[in-house]
């Protein structure tokens, strides 16, 4: 029988990627996304399905692991990437696009693992993994809420990672530099308006940090690098928990271990023009 994979935030990037490896590879899976019309999944190997699901809508995360369940009989991987960005001060950020991020980029890992444990705990088996960020390890200036999005993400991984052990479940997260995907477009929210007031020189000494990076051929990833990097961890059979992915995420690390933290973050404040 056919291993099956749930993955959630299939529309585009990492999410849509991760559908084709899986597929390329014979597995049965349910592709989830907001909204199936948008999107039509090329069957390879393996058996490619859809379902709607909003990850901040619990009743529709329950709906969607037992049609799942329907469908193809069990779950041995659960794989959480749906999320989007937040950029700006924090002081711009209205309390509801706080609980937005919180509840796509959070609470969404939280429900659908609380939908697939009773299926995995009861057969004593199954890879979640959750997509965080070098976000999660590393934060950069103007993204606050994104940063403590991925940050309770990784630590809430790692610590379910201990605790499930004993039932044959094992954990991981991910933690990925840039990635050429829509996340700096479509899924990149902003906390203000105009130009954000006090805050405006820092924000455009940002956008400009990050556009240099850019024109300097940055070093993100491709969504196919990050798929199969996902598929690896999700077949790989080791206890590894914390997957970095990504030669610009490396490099950070990297620098953290050899400066130490005050240095690196000295350099962080230094590359975004930011005074201190
Ligand atoms: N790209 C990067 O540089 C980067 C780096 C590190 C980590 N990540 C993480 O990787 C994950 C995937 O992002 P990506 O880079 O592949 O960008 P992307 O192509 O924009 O994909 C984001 C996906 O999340 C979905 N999504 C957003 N809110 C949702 C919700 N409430 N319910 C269900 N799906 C929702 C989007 O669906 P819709 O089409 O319906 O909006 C889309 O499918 C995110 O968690 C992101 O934080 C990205």
């Amino acid at each position: 029988m056919a291993s099956t994979v749930l993955i959630t935030g299939c529309s585009s990037g990492i999410g849509a990627a991760a559908v084709r490896r899986f597929a390329e590879h014979g597995w049965n899976v349910a592709a989830t996304l907001r909204n199936p019309a948008k999107v039509h999944f090329e069957h390879a190997a393996g058996c490619v399905e859809a379902f709607a699901l909003d990850v901040t809508d619990a009743r529709a995360v329950d709906a969607a692991v037992a049609a799942t369940l329907k469908r193809f009989g069990q779950i041995d991987v659960v794989m959480n990437v749906a999320g989007y960005g937040l950029f700006g001060p924090f002081e711009t950020a209205t309390a509801e696009a706080i609980q937005r991020e919180f509840d796509t980029n959070v609470g969404g890992v939280f429900a659908v693992t609380r939908a697939v444990l009773p299926h995995l705990r009861e057969r004593r088996s199954g890879v979640i993994i959750n997509v965080a960020s070098l976000t999660g390890l590393v934060a950069m200036p103007l993204y606050s809420i994104y940063a403590a999005s991925k940050f309770a993400v990784v630590g809430f991984s790692e610590s379910l990672s201990h605790e499930l052990a004993a039932f044959g479940i094992r954990v991981k997260v991910f933690a990925p530099g840039a990635v050429a995907t829509n996340f700096s477009g479509s899924s990149l929210a902003r906390t203000f308006d105009g130009d954000g007031g006090p805050y405006a020189d820092a924000i455009r000494k940002a956008l400009a940090a990050f556009e240099a990076n850019r024109a300097a051929g940055g070093s993100a990833s491709s969504p196919e690098q990050v798929a199969q990097a996902l598929y690896e961890a999700a077949t790989d059979g080791s206890a590894q928990v914390l997957y970095v992915t990504g030669d610009d995420a490396h490099a950070v690390l990297k620098a953290r271990h050899e400066m130490g933290e005050e240095a690196l973050l000295a350099g962080v404040r230094q590359r975004f023009g930011l005074a201190g």
